[in-house]
Parts: structure tokens; sequence; C-alpha cells
């Protein structure tokens, strides 16, 4: 039979944050086809703080090995410069930034021959707004490993992350940090995720801007 580019058979995929804004149409599009499990601090099948390394080692012993790890979760506290301080900065740090990068860390260890990890940045490390500054450099930072990381994976692991605009289905709640934005359907950030999970490129950042 002739090989295609794309993975087509049933795959067991693991999405953090699965039952948010972005993962929730996620999950909607991969469960036609797959065997989904999705983890959250309070919320899902499976629970996960992706800010405590021993939460996602309990994590992964309960799910086992999958083909594919999504995390569409992460926070940050935004706050000008001028007035913040080392310990709001430590909110991204802590989840948006080491807790992808530790996700992928144990995370590796349970993923099958050609498996994927996919994080998620975002767009004000490009297009800054007021007070985004820790997350841009949370989103920065997971861009950069993610390029870096892909050339060292053997076995066909892949790693990608994609950076949504701001979500019209969030834009009401954040318009006023996003001023002269042009909000995406969370539809079409989520294939975005899909093209990392299905298809076979690594070390790529989609911008869906
Ligand atoms: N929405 C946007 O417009 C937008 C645009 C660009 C980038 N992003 C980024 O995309 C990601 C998801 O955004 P969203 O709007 O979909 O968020 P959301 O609606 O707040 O959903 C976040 C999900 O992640 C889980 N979660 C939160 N903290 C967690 C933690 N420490 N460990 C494990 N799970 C955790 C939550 O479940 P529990 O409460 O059960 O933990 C929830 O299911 C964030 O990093 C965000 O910055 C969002």
């Amino acid at each position: 039979m002739k090989k295609t580019n794309f993975r087509s058979e049933r795959m067991r995929i693991l999405v953090v944050g699965g039952k948010g804004t972005i993962g929730q149409v996620i999950v909607g599009k991969l469960e036609k086809k797959h065997e989904v499990i999705i983890a959250g601090r309070t919320s899902g099948d499976v629970q996960v703080d992706l800010t405590e390394v021993a939460s996602i080692e309990r994590m992964f012993k309960k799910v086992g090995h999958v083909d594919a790890i999504v995390n569409a979760s992460g926070a940050a506290k935004f706050q000008t410069i001028e007035a913040m301080t080392p310990e709001d900065n430590l909110v991204a740090v802590q989840s948006k930034l080491l807790g992808q990068i530790n996700l992928v860390l144990i995370g590796q260890h349970y993923l099958l021959h050609d498996g994927s990890i996919t994080l998620t940045t975002g767009i004000m490390k490009d297009d800054p707004i007021p007070g985004g500054a820790s997350a841009a450099m949370a989103n920065g930072g997971v861009a950069a490993f993610v390029k870096s990381a892909a050339i060292d994976f053997t076995q066909g692991i892949r790693i990608n992350c994609v950076s949504p605009n701001v979500l019209e289905e969030s834009y009401d709640a954040y318009q006023e940090s996003f001023k002269g934005f042009v909000p995406v359907p969370a539809e079409r950030v989520a294939m975005a995720y899909v093209k990392s999970i299905e298809g076979k490129q690594t070390g790529q950042e989609y911008k869906v801007y």
C-alpha cells in the first residue's frame, strides 16, 4: 500500500487543558477518530497540575503510554513591567514555561514510536500587549525550546507548538488588552493542533494570526 504523509490510524492522545476554551475544540476534532484522555487540575479524566513535577509524574503513571501529548493550558500574571515583581513573573515561569517543558521532559518517556508533543504559546510574544511581558517571556521560551528540542528527538518523535491569536470566544473578556487585534475562531486554532498531531512536521510554531 502507498505510504501517506499523514497518520490515519486511531491514536491514544492526552490533552492537558482539554476542558478549556481552546482544549474543548481540539478534543471535539480529535475524539471522532482517536481515544482522547483529558487532563486538568480539577476537570477531565485524570488530574494534573503542570506547575508540580510530582503531579505530572503521577498523571503519566496513571495514563501510561500515548501516541500524542497536547497541552492547552498555562497561566501568567498580566502586569505592567513598572509594577511587576519577581513573584508576579514566577506565575508564567512555573506554569506556561516550566509546566510545559516538564510535560515534555517527563512525557517523552511515555510516548510511543512516532509520537508527538504539541505545546501552546501565543501572539503576545510577536505582537506585544500592555502588561503582557511575562506571558511573552514564557511563550518565547517555549517556542525556542520546541525548535531546538525537535532536532534531538529520535524514534520518530516530533514536537511543535501553536501560537494562537486572541480567540473570538475569549474576546469579550480580553478586548481591552487586545485593541485592534482581529480575533480568530477556536476552530481555526484547533486545526493547527490537528496538523501537529496527524501531520509529519516537527520543530514548528504554527502562528494562527
Ligand atoms: N483564549 C485565548 O484567546 C488564547 C489566546 C492565545 C493563547 N492562549 C493560551 O492558550 C492556553 C489555553 O487557553 P484557554 O483560553 O483555552 O484557557 P482556559 O479556558 O482557561 O482553559 C484552561 C484549561 O487548562 C486547565 N488548567 C489550567 N491550569 C492548569 C494547570 N496548572 N495544570 C493542568 N491543567 C490546567 C483548566 O482546567 P482545570 O481548571 O481543571 O485545571 C482548563 O481546562 C493558555 O496558555 C492561554 O494563555 C489563549
